[in-house]
């Protein structure tokens, strides 16, 4: 009789469960707000959005970063002089340059929006993941709240938030010909654009500090010396 009522709540249970994930699979096709299958867009469309100096203005703070110039540097003297010790003609052209000088390298045709820019070197979506879906269900509520200003905070997922130093160390690393070294303190201090509206106070940020402070670890403390 005892088993025979733990078998029935289990089903009962298996039933609920299986609803749920009925519930889950329907809303997340209906809502397209997830990185997963959303396509670059290019930092000229977050700019539309996020260029704002009262919160942060992380595309002018974007836009002065070496970030920025990634690509355009791979014409400088000194990126022909190291393409041509490796036999490279053009640097802008090579596979084994632009990998880690552009944004979405390798990521296939149909998932670039047209008009996305290449040239533009590693933009925001190179941290962010592809932004399409984002942007688009940001518009939709922007259409339904016209004229409200304080900070919404997205869903979990339809951009990414969670960068760490393992992102940044895919193109920072040895494998770059003017590597010397990547510090999280000091590079991760050097291209901060918060949004001082948001309430950091529950955020694991890239250096492992918590806390509206940021990071004070030094290279030295951290990094083992490692700069
Ligand atoms: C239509 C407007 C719009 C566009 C375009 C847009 N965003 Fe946003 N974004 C928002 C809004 C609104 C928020 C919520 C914060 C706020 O209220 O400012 C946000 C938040 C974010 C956040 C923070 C999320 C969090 O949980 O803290 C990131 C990161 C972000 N956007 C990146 C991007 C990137 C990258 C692009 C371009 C690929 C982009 N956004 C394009 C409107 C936009
Ligand atoms: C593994 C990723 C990676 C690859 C591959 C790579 N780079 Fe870079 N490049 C970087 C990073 C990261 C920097 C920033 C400095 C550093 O840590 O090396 C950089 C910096 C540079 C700079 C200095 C730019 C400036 O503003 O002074 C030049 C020039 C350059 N790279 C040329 C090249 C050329 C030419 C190639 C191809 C032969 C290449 N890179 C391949 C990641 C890479
Ligand atoms: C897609 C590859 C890529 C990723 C991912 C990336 N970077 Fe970079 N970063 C570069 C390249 C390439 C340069 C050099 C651009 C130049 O000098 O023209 C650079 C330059 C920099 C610089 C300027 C360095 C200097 O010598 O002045 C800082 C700071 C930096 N990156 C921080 C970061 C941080 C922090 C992260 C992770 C949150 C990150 N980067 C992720 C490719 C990348
Ligand atoms: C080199 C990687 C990198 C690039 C490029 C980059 N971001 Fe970020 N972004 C980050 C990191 C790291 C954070 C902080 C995440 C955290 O610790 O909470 C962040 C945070 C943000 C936030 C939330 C503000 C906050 O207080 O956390 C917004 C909005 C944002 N970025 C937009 C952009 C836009 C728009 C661009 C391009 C114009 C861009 N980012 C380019 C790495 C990057």
């Amino acid at each position: 009789m005892k088993l025979h009522s733990r078998k029935g709540a289990v089903a009962t249970a298996l039933a609920f469960s299986l609803a749920l994930a009925a519930l889950a699979a329907s809303t997340f096709t209906s809502s397209p707000s997830s990185t997963a299958d959303a396509k670059y867009i290019g930092a000229d469309k977050c700019k539309n959005c996020h260029k704002v100096d009262e919160n942060g203005n992380q595309f002018a703070h974007w836009e002065k970063s070496k970030h920025a110039q990634a690509f355009a540097a791979l014409a400088s003297e000194e990126a022909k002089k190291i393409a041509k010790e490796k036999g490279i003609e053009d640097p802008q052209k090579a596979d084994a340059c632009i990998k880690c000088h552009t944004t979405a390298f390798g990521v296939a045709a149909d998932q670039i929006k047209k008009g996305f820019d290449a040239a533009k070197g590693v933009q925001c979506e190179a941290c962010h993941g592809p932004g399409e879906n984002h942007m688009k269900a940001r518009m939709a509520e922007a259409a339904k709240n016209e004229g409200k200003k304080e900070r919404v905070q997205v869903p979990e997922g339809e951009i990414i938030t969670k960068i760490d130093a393992k992102k940044c160390e895919s193109c920072h690393n040895s494998e770059s010909p003017t590597f010397k070294g990547f510090c999280i303190h000091r590079f991760g201090a050097e291209q901060k654009h918060w949004d001082p509206r948001k309430d950091r106070a529950a955020d694991t940020l890239i250096c492992g500090c918590s806390g509206k402070e940021g990071c004070k670890h030094t290279c030295d403390d951290k990094c083992g010396g490692k700069k």
